[in-house]
C-alpha cells in the first residue's frame, strides 16, 4: 500500500515541476499534491509525516529555481477554490487565501475603493509566496499591510500569527517550516482612481527596465545588499550579457538571469556563482540569493 492509499485524487508521481514555474526549468516533483480543502491537507501532512518524506509548498513558481534533478520528496499546491477565495470585510478589511494570485489581489482590493497594495504592481506569485518572502520592490512590500497569518503546522494545527510574530523583513518572514493557508491584510478607503494611476505608473516603470514580460525569468536573482543596489554591483562588474549555456543575464537589467530555450537549470545556477564571485572580487561584497533553489 502506498503512503497516499486514499488520497489518490490529490497526489500525483513523477510531475515536471518546469510546468508550474515561471522560469520553465528543471525535473519533476516525486508527488505532486493539490489538496482541495484544510481537512484535505491536513490528512496529506499526516501522512507526509508518518512517512517520513520531505515536503516543500510551491506558489505561483515566480521566484524559484527547481534543480535539474527535480525535488525528491512532495511538492503541495493550493491551487484550488477553497485556497483561492478573497473576501473583503468592513473597514478595509481583506482576507486572502494563499493560494490567490497575487496581482488578482491587487486589482480586486482596488476595484473595492481600497489603497495601499498599488505599490506591488508588476510583482507576480500567489498571495502565499508573496507572504512567505515579504514581496516587495521599491514603493513597499506586502508585510506592510497584512495583520495575521493563518498557517497550518507541520502537526497540522491551525494557527492564527500576528504580523510581529510573523517577524516580516526585507524579503523575509519566520514562516518557514508550516503552510501558509490565508493572510488578513488591512487597507484603507481611498482615492481609487489616483491609486490606479500610480498601479499603472508602477507598472510601465518595471517593465521599462526590467526584462519583458515574457521572458523566462525568477525575478531579482540576488538581494539588495544593506547600502547598495544588486543590479547596480552586477552591471559594474559588466556582467551584463554574460552567457552559460542557454542562460544569460539580461541586458536591461543585471539581477535577472534569462533563460533561452535550451537553457538548463544546471547554466542558470552556474551564472548565479559566476556573478557571485565576480563582484566579490570586484567589490568584496557578498551577494546573497532572492530566488529559492529547489
Ligand atoms: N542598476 C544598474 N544596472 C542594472 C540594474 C540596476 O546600474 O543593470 C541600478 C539602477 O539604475 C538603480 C539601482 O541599480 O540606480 C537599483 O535598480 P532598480 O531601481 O532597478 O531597483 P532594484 O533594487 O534592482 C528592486 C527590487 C525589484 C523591484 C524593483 C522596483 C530587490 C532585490 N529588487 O530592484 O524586485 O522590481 O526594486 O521596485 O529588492 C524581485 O524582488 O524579484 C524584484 C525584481
Amino acid at each position: 500500500m502506498s503512503w497516499f492509499s486514499g488520497l489518490e485524487a490529490i497526489v500525483r508521481t513523477d510531475v515536471p515541476l518546469r510546468d508550474h514555474t515561471w522560469y520553465r526549468l528543471g525535473g519533476p516533483a516525486r508527488w505532486f499534491c493539490q489538496p482541495r480543502d484544510e481537512r484535505e491537507l491536513a490528512r496529506l501532512l499526516a501522512r507526509l509525516r508518518d512517512a517520513g518524506i520531505a515536503w516543500r509548498v510551491l506558489g505561483g513558481g515566480a521566484n524559484v529555481i527547481i534543480r535539474d534533478e527535480g525535488f525528491s520528496g512532495a511538492v503541495i499546491r493550493l491551487a484550488s477554490g477553497a485556497f483561492e477565495a478573497i473576501r473583503f470585510e468592513p473597514e478595509g478589511v481583506v482576507v486572502a487565501g494563499a493560494g490567490a494570485d497575487l496581482p488578482r489581489l491587487v486589482r480586486a482590493t482596488l476595484d473595492h475603493g481600497l489603497v495601499g497594495l498599488e505599490a506591488l504592481a508588476g510583482i507576480p506569485g500567489t498571495v502565499g509566496g508573496a507572504v512567505r518572502m515579504n514581496a516587495g520592490g521599491r514603493y513597499g512590500e506586502i508585510g506592510r499591510f497584512v495583520r495575521l497569518v493563518r498557517v497550518m503546522e507541520r502537526d497540522g494545527t491551525l494557527v492564527d500569527r500576528s504580523a510581529s510574530e510573523v517577524g516580516f523583513a526585507y524579503r523575509h518572514s519566520q514562516l518557514a517550516g508550516c503552510v501558509i493557508l490565508a493572510a488578513t491584510l488591512s487597507l484603507r478607503p481611498g482615492d481609487a482612481e489616483a491609486a490606479r494611476r500610480r498601479h499603472r505608473a508602477i507598472w510601465m516603470e518595471k517593465y521599462g527596465s526590467q526584462p519583458a514580460l515574457a521572458a523566462r525569468t525568477s525575478g531579482c536573482v540576488f538581494k539588495n545588499p544593506p547600502g547598495a543596489a544588486a543590479g547596480r554591483l552586477l552591471d559594474q562588474a559588466g556582467l551584463k550579457g554574460t552567457r552559460i549555456g542557454g542562460a544569460e543575464i539580461s541586458r536591461r537589467h543585471a539581477n535577472f538571469i534569462e533563460a533561452h530555450d535550451d537553457a538548463t537549470a544546471a547554466d542558470v545556477l552556474h551564472l548565479i556563482t559566476l556573478a557571485k564571485e565576480r563582484v566579490r572580487a570586484a567589490t568584496g561584497i557578498e551577494l546573497e540569493p532572492e530566488v529559492e533553489i529547489w
